[in-house]
């Protein structure tokens, strides 16, 4: 289980701060740059397309503007001849040659293609573009129809077929016939050329005074290979404008899928004439009527295009009017903006790299600052100190971690300083434990000759001896220093403890039985609270009486004034699995400022004749060595209670 948590630990790859919060900076920069990437070269794509889109249809309204203007001037001019009835009046009333003449002047002058007059039944009477071809009617023709039904002016685009042209001019017939030419997407059709011409034309009507139709005249422009209203409109609306050698924008009219005029190249740099319209387009423009706004193939290239129909007079849809701008120039734009777009994000994106690289750098290196100054704390470096400059928690924590030490190292200081008084003290007792055993060793046996002698003298002494008294005096003393030697001993513990499993109970009973006749416990009264059920303790008997001794006479002597009462009590504490005793008396009870010294030796404050202040210090001594405790409670004037606790252990000693 240990093994398997520390593989688990080790598996664990340990990296420096510092790298973890570059790490963390890099995934997010990186990961909103590339959604925003993402984004934006979508949205760049997307508008660039759609702002080009817009131009387009703008420019496809502008290329009709013109388209109509030409209309209409060849309308405003076929119906201000009209009007010249004097004119027309000759040539009515047979003056032919002279308005001939006049009317090949106008017909230049407009650059008019057709130029011709009928009578009010719509037969040709002249015709400027072959004056030699007349008498055939007209009626069958859509304006001069609409002419003779209304009786008004009218203009439109009109088919008019090859035999019809050639009619009007041999030169026109051929202008308007287009052999088809094949280019990648052209719509496939089974026929391979086209003959009919598509013209802009007007005709209007001829009154005399009174205001009957006397004839008709109409005029037209062939729009097949005319060039002039393409280019017309790449000049007003693209200004002609060059791009990568091609023009930017190009204008188209087709007559069906035909591109009769238009500035579209073909690759050897020819005008597109002759070549057809993609398949999808002409549905949508010729076939469902709708206008087609988008990205087209326009013979070689991809363009960005607008087509509408263009509509007779029948508004029968018979051609497209076509402008459009080369999707390779807004491709460039697009490629320059996103390049542009992702040069900012890169620099953005480093930036921010490199802000984060700082506060990583800034963040990491206070924390190591602040690990290492502990790791030299953990060491024992109590002078240990960070600085760290900045206005935030990181400082705050450096100010925190600085008091810490200091306050560690008062505590340190502290301690030290107890240590240092604890070791001199003890170390001072040790010499006086030491000197005291050498000196009662020394003092032992001379005194035992002493005692043994006196004795001997006092026993052989007569009664009535005067001296006797003295002699006796000297055994006294000699006892009582032989008692000051033993207690020396004593307390340089030159006795090991002799340990045996004991009821505690016993040994105060004996301890009780020995004192309670002498004198010094006559007016005490002794009571006596034994637990029932003591556990046995392991103890050296004699020892242990010698410490309950003490205590109890201890008690009597502080109520040998008028008597009083001596509690001695046990009990088994279960929770510290230990053995109490209290000694209590009612004596005149302890000082605060002696509680904290009767353990020492040496410490009384009995008489030099009662008392050598070593019973307490022996007895903490015994109680030490049996691993046991012993405190004190004490109030001045009314008695002290002794506790001795001593701990149940289930060995017998060996
Ligand atoms: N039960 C008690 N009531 C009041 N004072 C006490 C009591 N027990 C001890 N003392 C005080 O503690 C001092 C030290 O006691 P300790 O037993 O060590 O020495 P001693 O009794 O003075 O002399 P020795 O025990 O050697 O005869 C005593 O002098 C006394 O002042
Ligand atoms: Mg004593």
């Amino acid at each position: 289980m240990n093994d398997a948590t520390n593989n688990k630990r080790g598996c664990k790859l340990h990296m420096p701060m510092g790298t973890k919060l570059t790490l963390s900076f890099l995934s997010i920069i990186v990961i909103t740059s590339a959604v925003f990437v993402v984004v934006g070269i979508r949205l760049i794509g997307d508008r660039v397309v759609a702002e080009a889109q817009e131009k387009v249809t703008l420019d496809l309204n502008a290329a009709r503007e013109i388209y109509l203007g030409k209309l209409n001037h060849i309308h405003d001019t076929v119906r201000f001849l009209a009007d010249r009835y004097m004119l027309m009046n000759s040539l009515l009333s047979g003056d032919a040659q002279r308005t001939a003449e006049e009317l090949a002047r106008i017909k230049e002058r407009e650059g008019l293609d057709v130029l011709t007059v009928t009578d009010k039944n719509g037969v040709v009477l002249l015709r400027t573009s072959n004056p030699g071809q007349a008498g055939d009617s007209q009626c069958d023709d859509d304006l001069v129809r609409a002419v003779l039904d209304r009786k008004e002016p009218v203009a439109a685009t009109t088919i008019v077929m090859a035999d019809d042209l050639r009619r009007e001019s041999p030169a026109l017939a051929e202008r308007a016939r287009f052999e088809f030419i094949p280019t990648p997407k052209a719509r496939r059709r089974a026929e391979t050329g086209e003959s009919a011409g598509m013209m802009l034309k007007a005709a209007a009507p001829v009154f005399d005074p009174q205001k009957n139709l006397v004839g008709i005249v109409y005029g037209g422009v062939l729009l097949n290979r005319n060039f002039e209203l393409v280019d017309k409109i790449k000049q007003t609306v693209y200004q002609n404008v060059v791009y990568k050698g091609n023009d930017i924008g190009t204008a188209t009219i087709f007559l069906d899928d035909l591109r009769v005029s238009t500035n579209v190249r073909n690759k050897d740099g020819s005008r597109a004439i002759g070549t057809r319209i993609a398949e999808d387009v002409y549905q949508q423009v010729v076939k469902a009527g709708k206008p087609w706004l988008g990205p087209a193939y326009v013979v070689n290239a991809p363009y960005i295009t607008a087509y509408e129909p263009i509509r007779s007079l029948g508004n029968k849809i018979i051609g497209i009017l076509y402008v459009g701008v080369l999707e390779q120039k807004y491709l460039d734009i697009k490629q320059r903006t996103i390049l542009a777009f992702l040069g900012i994000t890169l620099v953005g994106a480093l930036g921010s790299l490199a802000l984060s690289y700082f506060i990583s750098h800034k963040v990491s290196s206070a924390v190591q600052k602040l690990v290492s100054a502990s790791r030299e704390l953990a060491h024992g470096n109590l002078d240990a100190t960070v600085e760290i400059r900045s206005n935030d928690e990181l400082h705050e924590l450096a100010d925190t971690f600085n008091s810490m030490a200091v306050a560690l190292k008062k505590r340190d200081e502290k301690l030290k300083e107890f240590a240092r008084t604890k070791i001199m003290e003890s170390e001072r007792l040790a010499i006086i434990g030491q000197l005291a055993a050498g000196v009662a060793h020394e003092l032992n046996n001379p005194m035992q000759g002493i005692v043994t002698y006196s004795h001997l003298l006092l026993e052989e002494m007569p009664a009535a001896n005067s001296t006797r008294e003295l002699v006796q005096k000297i055994v006294t003393q000699a006892n009582r220093c032989t008692g000051i030697v033993r207690g020396l001993l004593d307390f340089s513990r030159q006795r090991k403890p002799q340990k045996r499993s004991i009821n505690i109970n016993t040994v105060l009973n004996e301890c009780v039985s020995l004192v309670k006749h002498q004198s010094l416990f006559h007016n005490i009264q002794i009571e006596r609270t034994p637990a029932p059920d003591l556990p046995a303790v392991v103890v050296d008997p004699s020892q242990v009486q010698q410490v309950f001794m003490n205590l109890i006479i201890n008690a009597a002597e502080a109520m040998s004034g008028g008597g009083g009462r001596l509690l001695v009590a046990t009990r088994y504490n279960a929770g510290d699995n230990c053995v109490e005793i209290d000694v209590t008396d009612t004596g005149h009870g302890i000082s605060q400022e002696n509680l904290e010294r009767i353990f020492d030796p040496f410490f009384t404050t009995k008489e030099a004749a009662h008392g050598t202040g070593l019973g307490l210090a022996i007895s903490f001594g015994i109680i030490k060595e049996h691993q046991g405790t012993i405190s004190v409670e004490s109030e001045v004037g009314r008695g002290t209670t002794f506790t001795v606790r001593l701990p149940v252990t289930a060995e017998e000693p060996a």
